[in-house]
């Protein structure tokens, strides 16, 4: 039998799915028990899982009937079977995230002044897609479009794409089952409350005993260090937390003797926190060093890197010690803002100049004593 993959994905079974956050959180986060048992799939501490995503049969109905077609309606698909319209725009047809190529495709039919003017101004697209769905697209008198049957129209469109996760487990904690702690994307845009597939999909509509595609991705630049001993620091605010909490488990079940610290962050400590017995408990033996960043529990904001500058000292000592540095988390401005602390520790504490402490940072790299899973 061909092995799984992404081009053959497992249908592994949701054991579970509980909130990780509490209600009312800025930062509504679950976690999420996947089985692997049978399927021949391993995966090591570090790794990330691939997820193909349902898209809400909510708004897959509500399309069909803007588009003055009937869910029922026959679909040929690549492999030559036929499903009905309504379960090919639940499983495989991506119907939330317009690229221009599908807005080009759909204006071939629509034949809308206002889309050839929005396609020819870069700007304008980039403004119009945003938070806009195929459904917006079917309401609008000026855009909509009406194709001739159901194979002309899933014609126009891409196929879901996959989400990565974190694994947020070691495979030796729960052989057999893999673990994944997942923001949910929650926004509200023309007046019509919206989700991202896939996080909506794990939180929302997966119920345990029902099956999800999955794949496991290998991620060779982020591992823990062969010598349990070790220190290591993890810099993990928000769903960053997510592979951490696999080298925790890791760490514990090899006996490993090196010192962990996490820089942890999110909104509120009353709602946000995340795997917090499991934290308390790691504290209490003396295993893990804590440092959390509430951001906004007060009038000014915390970060992580706020907290990593006032530990400087003691980070500083730590890397001498040989400890190695994980980041995980947003790319965007949390990876930049943590790198560039580093930078500054390294400087201020290890008396080198900016060349110097990036060339420090350089040679952490070579070593694989920085190592980053960002997103
Ligand atoms: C290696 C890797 C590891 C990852 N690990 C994790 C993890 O452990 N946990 C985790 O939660 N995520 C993780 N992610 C992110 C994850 O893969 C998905 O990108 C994430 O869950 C969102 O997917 P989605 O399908 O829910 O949203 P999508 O359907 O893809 O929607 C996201 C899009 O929604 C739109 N959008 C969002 N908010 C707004 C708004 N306010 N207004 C208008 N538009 C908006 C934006 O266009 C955005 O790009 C990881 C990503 C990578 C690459
Ligand atoms: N590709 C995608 O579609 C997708 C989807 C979901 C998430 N993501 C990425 O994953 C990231 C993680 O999301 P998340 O919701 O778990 O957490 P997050 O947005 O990163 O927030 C976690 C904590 O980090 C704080 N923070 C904000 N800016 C920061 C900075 N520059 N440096 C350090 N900390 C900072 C936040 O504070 P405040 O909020 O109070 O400012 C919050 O307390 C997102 O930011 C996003 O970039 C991507």
């Amino acid at each position: 039998m061909e092995p799984y993959s992404m081009k053959n994905p497992y249908r592994a079974k949701a054991l579970g799915v509980k909130c990780v956050t509490k209600p009312g959180s800025a930062k509504e986060t679950v976690h999420i028990d996947i089985s692997l048992e049978g399927s021949g799939l391993e995966y090591v501490t570090g790794d990330a899982l691939g997820v193909f995503p349902c898209n809400d049969p909510e708004l897959v109905d509500s399309l069909v009937a803007a588009l003055g077609l009937r869910g029922e309606d026959p679909v040929q698909q690549a492999d030559g079977t036929v499903c009905s319209l309504r379960e090919a725009l639940i499983s495989t047809y991506d119907i939330t995230n317009v690229k221009k190529s599908t807005l080009s495709k759909w204006n071939a039919v629509a034949r809308s002044a206002r889309l050839d003017a929005i396609l020819e101004d870069k700007d304008a697209l980039k403004d119009f897609v945003k938070g806009r769905d195929l459904l917006d697209l079917a309401k609008d008198e000026e855009m909509k479009a009406t194709f001739v049957d159901a194979n002309a129209f899933v014609s126009i469109l891409p196929k879901l794409a996959p989400r990565l996760y974190s694994i947020a487990s070691s495979p030796l904690a729960v052989p057999g089952q893999v673990s994944l702690c997942v923001g949910v994307v929650r926004y509200q845009s023309l007046g019509r409350a919206r989700g991202g597939v896939c996080s909506t999909y794990l939180a929302d509509r997966l119920k345990a005993g029902e099956t999800v595609r999955v794949f496991v991705h290998s991620n060779k630049g982020f591992r823990l260090p062969e010598d349990g001993a070790t220190p290591i620091i993890m810099v993990g605010p928000g769903t960053g937390i997510a592979p951490f909490r696999a080298f925790w488990q890791q760490r514990t079940i090899d006996h490993a003797t090196g010192p962990m610290w996490l820089f942890f962050g999110n909104p509120y400590k009353a709602t946000d926190g995340c795997y917090e017995d499991e934290l308390a408990a790691l504290v209490e033996s003396g295993a893990l060093k804590l440092s959390v960043a509430w951001s906004r529990d007060q009038a000014y904001k915390i970060y992580v890197q706020h907290l990593m500058d006032a530990a400087g000292a003691e980070i500083w000592q730590w890397l001498e010690r040989g400890a190695a540095v994980y980041m995980c988390g947003d790319a965007n401005r949390m990876a930049k803002d943590v790198e560039q602390i580093l930078l500054t520790i390294i400087s201020r504490e290890g008396n080198r100049t900016a060349e110097e402490a990036a060339a420090y940072l350089a040679d952490l790299k070579a070593q694989k004593r920085y190592q980053k899973d960002v997103y």
